[in-house]
């Protein structure tokens, strides 16, 4: 027969619940320290406000796992008041008492730390979500559109106008998209990778936007009418106004019947509408794989008229682009019959265009981005 336990018997037991308890105050005052005053004038900043709330409310939620821990059903605490009635009846409302304070003591710092917690996360709320109306307000500064992406719209606005859809497509193609479907033969220097950028893997980046009229022509077949505005991306030349990405923007029509005239007479009005309606268009032959026959594309000058200035550098003719009527095998290539259909394509450089009606010295000053330029087209 035992008499049941004695007080120091439990001693051990009570030790551990009280070991822990302090544990837990100690980290908590270590994580959250309750002189809210302190905190908040070393912490003015508002990010550091914005911080500390979230410190706050984590400090929260670790509080009710810490509950569990101290007060819960497995805790040392819950171990010791199951011992109470193990204990010799001498002893048991004393030691029964000295439990229940413990237990009293653990349970009344947590509510507090807990209310300190919810005052702190309240006020800091309301802190961060109040408004100063007297503070001067801060003037937005909205953006604009890139000169290039102005020009580009120009370009399209007026092709639109004309019938024409546009497209754009992948900027990483095949050699098939980027060159033997534009009868680029093999061997010829644009495959070049002195000419071409190439990935790792053997994919080329498009080096004209004629790519798009390909995919185009795949999807829907003909008549087509379409412009491919985008980026290409050609290896530097020794000349530093040619960039390695410049943005292009190419055209196709293909229809029963088209001819050389209808390349002239489209090209001829597009210039009218952008440059007004005194310019003139002039046709020099010239060669590209894709065309036949080919022919180089000016543009008097707007400047001047034709009579020679800075701009036209005295010629009074300004490089439009490329064009011609497309060749018979790019057709093929996307399965597009040539013995029934015909059509031109062109191609002239967005930035190019972009740089002579703004009048820039340098076209780079397009890719600098620099605010001080780039303002001047709000
Ligand atoms: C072509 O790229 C042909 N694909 C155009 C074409 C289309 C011909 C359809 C026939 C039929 P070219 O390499 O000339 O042609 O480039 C066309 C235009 O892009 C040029 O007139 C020029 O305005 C612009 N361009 C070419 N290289 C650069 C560069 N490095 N930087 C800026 N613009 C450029």
């Amino acid at each position: 027969m035992t008499d049941g336990l004695k007080p120091e018997d439990l001693e051990p037991d009570a030790k551990l619940v009280e070991k822990e308890f302090f544990e837990w105050q100690e980290r908590f005052q270590a994580v959250f320290n309750p002189d809210r005053e302190k905190l908040v004038d070393s912490l003015k900043a508002q990010w550091e406000r914005a911080s500390l709330l979230h410190s706050a409310e984590a400090a929260l939620s670790e509080l009710k796992i810490e509950h569990n821990r101290l007060l819960g059903k497995k805790s040392a605490l819950s171990r010791l008041k199951k011992k109470i009635g193990f204990v010799n009846p001498t002893y048991k409302s004393v030691v029964g008492q000295r439990v229940q304070t413990l237990e009293r003591n653990i349970k009344a710092a947590i509510i507090l730390a807990e209310d300190r917690l919810k005052h702190f996360i309240a006020e800091l709320s309301t802190e961060r979500e109040s408004i100063d109306v007297t503070m001067p307000g801060r003037r937005p500064r909205p953006g604009h559109l890139h000169p290039i992406t102005l020009m580009r719209e120009r370009i399209e606005d007026i092709f639109v106008s004309l019938g024409y859809a546009v497209e754009d497509d992948r900027e990483i193609e095949t050699d098939f998209y980027n060159f033997d479907a534009l009868n680029i033969p093999e061997g010829h220097p644009a495959r070049d990778p002195q000419d071409t950028f190439y990935t790792t893997d053997g994919f080329a980046l498009r080096s004209q936007t004629s790519t798009v009229q390909i995919h185009a022509m795949q999807r829907r077949g003909a008549p087509i009418r379409m412009i491919a505005p985008g980026r290409v991306f050609r290896r530097d030349t020794p000349d530093p106004t040619h960039n390695p990405m410049f943005f292009q923007v190419e055209g196709l029509c293909v229809d029963r019947g088209i001819t050389m005239a209808h390349l002239k007479g489209t090209l001829a009005e597009f210039v009218h509408r952008l440059f007004g309606p005194e310019t003139r268009t002039r046709f020099r032959p010239s060669y590209f794989p894709f065309t036949e026959p080919s022919a180089e594309v000016d543009y008097s000058c707007f400047n001047c008229g034709g009579k020679g200035c800075r701009i036209c550098k005295g010629s009074g003719w300004i490089e439009l682009g490329g064009s011609g009527m497309v060749h018979p095998n790019v057709l093929r290539a996307a399965n597009v019959n040539p013995e029934e259909f015909t059509g031109f394509a062109f191609g002239l450089g967005i930035d190019r265009t972009c740089a002579r009606i703004y009048q820039l010295d340098d076209i780079r000053l397009l890719f600098e981005n620099d605010v001080r330029f780039l303002e001047q087209f709000r």
